[in-house]
């Protein structure tokens, strides 16, 4: 498509322009505008990021390619099958287990223990980690893939849940975790600067260090 920039600042504004203007067939997912929902992910000039956070000026003038999520099933146009997706987080559990009888108010946390969470709680599952990981690619219906396990994680260093244990059995599987193959792609493309490669590497210390 030929599109005037002018008045655009972010890419989702000129991929709504199109939609609006030129082809309202153009199909893409897109809800909060602010990097916040994870809707709009999209592969854009070769990286994978969020078309309301990705500025026009981080672009080269000129042509542009914008693509749907690498190596996921195509629903439309820039619309990706996330459902093997979701179904793998759900698979992790992604909430609070406890056994214990619960008290008469929440289930508090020290300062330090809520600081853990930090790095991990911002996911918002947009899946640009996963769908940039070979490992992914190759092995997607065994290996959990970044963004999962950066999940995984999350709940595995929250000192309120109380099955942590049965959190690490269930991951120390040769290709559920140890596809990982710290190729640091999902680092590099997460567009809210979180580090998956290295709350993967957090985990496969912790399943060491119950061995020794
Ligand atoms: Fe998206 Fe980053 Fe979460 Fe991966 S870790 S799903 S890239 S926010
Ligand atoms: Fe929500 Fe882009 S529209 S992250």
């Amino acid at each position: 498509y030929a599109v005037d920039p002018t008045g655009s600042l972010m890419v989702l504004d000129i991929l709504l322009k199109i939609k609006n203007e030129i082809d309202p067939t153009l199909t893409l997912r897109r809800s909060c505008r602010e990097g916040v929902c994870g809707s709009c992910a999209m592969n854009i000039d070769g990286e994978n990021t969020l078309a309301c956070t990705k500025g026009l000026d981080e672009l080269p003038r000129g042509d542009v390619s914008i693509y749907p999520l690498p190596h996921m099933p195509v629903v439309k146009d820039l619309v990706s099958d996330l459902t093997h997706f979701y179904a793998q987080y759900t698979s992790i559990k992604p909430w609070l287990q406890t056994q214990s009888v619960p008290g008469t108010r929440e289930r508090l946390q020290s300062p330090e223990d809520r600081k853990k969470l930090d790095g991990l709680y911002e996911c918002i599952l947009c899946a640009c980690c996963s769908t940039a990981c070979p490992s992914y690619w190759w092995n997607p219906d065994r290996f959990l893939g970044p963004a999962i396990l950066l999940q995984a994680k999350r709940w595995i260093v929250d000192s309120r849940d109380e099955a942590t244990g049965e959190r690490l059995d269930d991951l120390n599987d040769p290709f559920k975790l140890y596809r990982c193959h710290t190729i640091m792609n999902c680092t590099n493309t997460c567009p809210k600067g979180l580090n998956p490669a290295k709350a993967i590497s957090e985990i496969k210390q912790l399943l060491l260090k119950r061995t020794v």
